[in-house]
């Protein structure tokens, strides 16, 4: 067994893990990171698209923003579309003069390996048999298997950057946590396709026949959504069936068309709203999706995990350089502050633009809800400001 010493033991190399290690290092706190992936799977792995305006802000201060200003597609509103027209929320103009960018998650994990290499960082890929333990006392440790050895990292806090489906969560008693979960009676069917996007700003639509979504990667690449059943089978939608799919609930009296190209991508997410409180067990903390999921309509999973993050690096940073314990022991209470109001957020969005399956009266509930945000101003501000991203919470 090779033992190794640290200060922060970092599980996961998701957006969160990644970015936790890069702001610990400028911060001058050494970490070691595992992931049980490749480095090239996680580097293609397509997921998330948005950037908040205050996440983007953070990796560009951060020194790792450069690749992002230069490829990155500012985008100054969204538009919903229902009942065959678009209407369009304009950010600036409702949030004081604020923007989203549109970036890949995989292009996000890229640029923070890239930053972590070039700084020498002990990142250990492909591991196996990870388990934490000993987060009840004040010398915690996780261990794994790594190129036929078995490793210890000996450290002062962990870090379960692990994601949903990680094994830092399920390490924690379960009288320990309380859990708060509801999953969709839907799920997404996404798709990337080799096409120049048919619109300069996302279109989120709710069509009869249920939603779909409209976003880019850059100016030759469309990434598409549209609702399906949660246990739909991926091998009964051509690349056919897709596109007749998307042109039907994409279709408009404005003179509109949907470009289509080769598929390159096709997968089926589940939608999913899910919390555990405290975000903290002892030495143990949890940050991203390890501990939240939000449904991915509205675009909060990433950001969200960035804003843990920021909160936590500020926590350690008050903790090593002042011995003060107090950022730390708030953690789990300043991250689920904002985490509530995301998941809300993705909640409203969710059951506004989705279809089929909640009974009639609703149906016309959630229609009413798109015709009034598109006719109300305030109604408009309440929507931008947090698709932008709220403020981050004081600390
Ligand atoms: P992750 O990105 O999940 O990172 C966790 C990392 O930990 C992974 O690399 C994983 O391999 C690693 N890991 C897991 N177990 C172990 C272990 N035992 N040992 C070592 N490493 C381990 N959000 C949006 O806003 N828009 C979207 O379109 C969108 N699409 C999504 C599609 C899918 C299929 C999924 C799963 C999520 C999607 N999300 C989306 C959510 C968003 O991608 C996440 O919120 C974001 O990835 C959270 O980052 P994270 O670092 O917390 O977790
Ligand atoms: C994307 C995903 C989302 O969930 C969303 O609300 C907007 C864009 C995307 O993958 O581009």
């Amino acid at each position: 067994m090779e033992r190794i010493r640290t200060q922060v033991g970092i599980v996961g190399a998701g957006p969160a893990g990644l970015l936790l290690g890069h702001l610990l290092d400028r911060q001058g706190i050494e970490s070691v990171e595992i992931e049980n992936r490749s480095r090239e799977y996680c580097e293609s792995r397509i997921r998330a698209g948005v950037l908040e305006h205050g996440t983007a802000e953070l990796l560009a201060q951060s020194g790792v923003g450069e690749r992002m200003k230069r490829e990155g597609l500012v985008h100054h509103g969204i538009y919903l579309r229902f009942r065959r027209r678009s209407h369009r929320i304009h950010f600036p103009e409702l949030t004081g003069g604020k923007s989203i960018l549109v970036y890949g998650q995989h292009e996000v994990v890229k640029d923070l390996i890239g930053a972590r290499q070039a700084a020498g960082a002990r990142i250990f890929f492909d591991v196996e048999k990870t388990e934490v333990e000993g987060m009840e006392g004040t010398a915690p440790s996780i261990r794994f298997h790594s190129g036929g050895r078995d490793y210890e990292i000996a450290c002062d806090f962990i870090a379960g950057c692990d994601g949903f489906h990680g094994v830092c969560r399920p390490a924690i008693p379960a009288g320990a946590l309380r859990i708060h979960e509801y999953t969709f009676p839907f799920a997404w069917l996404g798709i990337l396709a080799t096409v120049a996007p048919s619109s300069d700003e996302l279109i989120y639509a709710r069509h009869e026949r249920g939603f779909a979504l409209l976003s880019m990667r850059s100016p030759q690449v469309s990434r598409l959504y549209l609702q399906c059943a949660p246990d739909e089978e991926i091998a009964a939608w051509s690349d056919a069936r897709i596109w007749a799919e998307l042109q039907e609930r994409f279709s408009t009296d404005e003179g509109w068309t949907l470009r289509e190209g080769p598929i390159t991508q096709k997968g089926v997410t589940a939608m999913r709203s899910f919390v555990a409180e405290p975000m903290q067990y002892g030495r143990l903390y949890l940050v991203g999706d390890a501990a939240h999921i939000v449904p991915p309509t509205g675009a909060k999973g990433l950001n969200l995990a960035a804003a843990d993050v920021r909160v936590f690096a500020r926590a350690l940073d008050a903790y090593y350089r002042e011995g003060k314990k107090e950022l730390l022991e708030r953690y789990s209470e300043i991250c689920l502050r904002r985490v509530w109001k995301a998941e809300r957020f993705s909640w409203w969005m969710t059951w506004m633009l989705h279809r089929g399956v909640a009974g009639e009266f609703a149906e016309q509930i959630h229609l009413a809800e798109l015709d009034y945000v598109s006719g109300s101003r305030a109604a408009q501000t309440t929507l931008a400001e947090n698709y932008v991203g709220l403020p981050y919470e004081e600390m």
